[in-house]
């Protein structure tokens, strides 16, 4: 829907469809109701105002999408072109995942869109966790972060000093809950025993990783800041 604000003898008024605008200022209303609106007026053209329902994945997610201890990813702050691809994938099947899928498949592509902008602006301090890891444990997951072993590179030279994220293709990991560390690292794991992986990619790095390392760098990157 395209909705359209027009200032006339100092009223604004909310069209929905097209209009006219013929001599001076006659506003044509074709389509439906007009609403005028007392102070200000989002003015959109098939634009942001256009509201999408976030409350189907606040439930889980958290009211700013900051994710819980249970393994619910944070969405806050996330690149809007890594969620709106990984939503587009879970639609089409292609990212395995029980619960996003079903949830994606009802989702239009515009949906999709507009809930990734969403939630890659949303601001909310990190989840605490129900437990807190040892000290030793997130020190040796920083230092596999920041320095690596030998068997893996350095996770942020990928994903950006502290985690931030770099771009599209490498997503923040800073903030997001333990679990969902554990998780989707054993899920990219799984994916490394179908086929070989490719090089340089995560299902490649998870590969290499074993369960103390998973363990560590999901303590040390769950309780950075966001
Ligand atoms: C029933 C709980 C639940 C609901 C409702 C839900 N999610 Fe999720 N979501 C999860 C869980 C759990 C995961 C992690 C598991 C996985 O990756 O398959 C996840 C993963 C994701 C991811 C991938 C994040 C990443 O960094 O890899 C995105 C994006 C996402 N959800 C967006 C949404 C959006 C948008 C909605 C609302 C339309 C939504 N979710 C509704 C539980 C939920
Ligand atoms: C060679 C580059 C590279 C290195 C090194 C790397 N990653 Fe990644 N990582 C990626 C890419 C690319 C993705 C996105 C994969 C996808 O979505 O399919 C990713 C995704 C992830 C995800 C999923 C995030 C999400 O929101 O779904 C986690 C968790 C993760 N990496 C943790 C780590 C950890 C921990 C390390 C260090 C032990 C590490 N990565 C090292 C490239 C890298």
């Amino acid at each position: 829907m395209t909705a359209v604000a027009v200032t006339t003898a100092g009223k604004r008024m909310m069209t929905t469809g097209s209009l006219l605008l013929a001599g001076r200022a006659t506003v044509r209303i074709v389509a439906a109701a007009s609403v005028f609106l007392a102070s200000h007026t989002t003015f959109a053209l098939g634009g942001p105002a256009a509201q999408v329902d976030t409350s189907r994945c606040t439930v889980c997610h958290g009211i700013h999408g900051e994710g819980s201890p249970g393994g619910v990813p944070r969405l806050a702050g996330q690149n809007a072109e890594y969620m709106n691809h990984a939503l587009g994938m879970f639609k089409a099947g292609t990212r395995a995942g029980p619960i996003m899928q079903p949830i994606a498949r009802n989702l239009s592509d515009m949906e999709i869109r507009q809930l990734a902008d969403y939630f890659s602006n949303q601001r909310a301090p990190r989840v605490e966790m129900a437990a807190s890891a040892s000290p030793q444990l997130v020190l040796a997951g920083k230092q596999l972060a920041e320095r690596g072993a030998v068997n893996v590179a350095a996770c942020f030279s990928c994903h950006a000093a502290q985690g931030k994220g770099n771009g599209a293709r490498f997503p923040s990991i800073a903030a997001e809950p333990a679990q969902f560390v554990i998780n989707r690292l054993h899920e990219f794991q799984a994916r490394a025993q179908g086929k070989i992986p490719e090089p340089g990619t995560m299902t490649a790095v998870a590969a290499t990783l074993d369960e103390n390392q998973i363990a560590e760098a999901a303590a040390y990157l769950s309780q950075l800041g966001p």
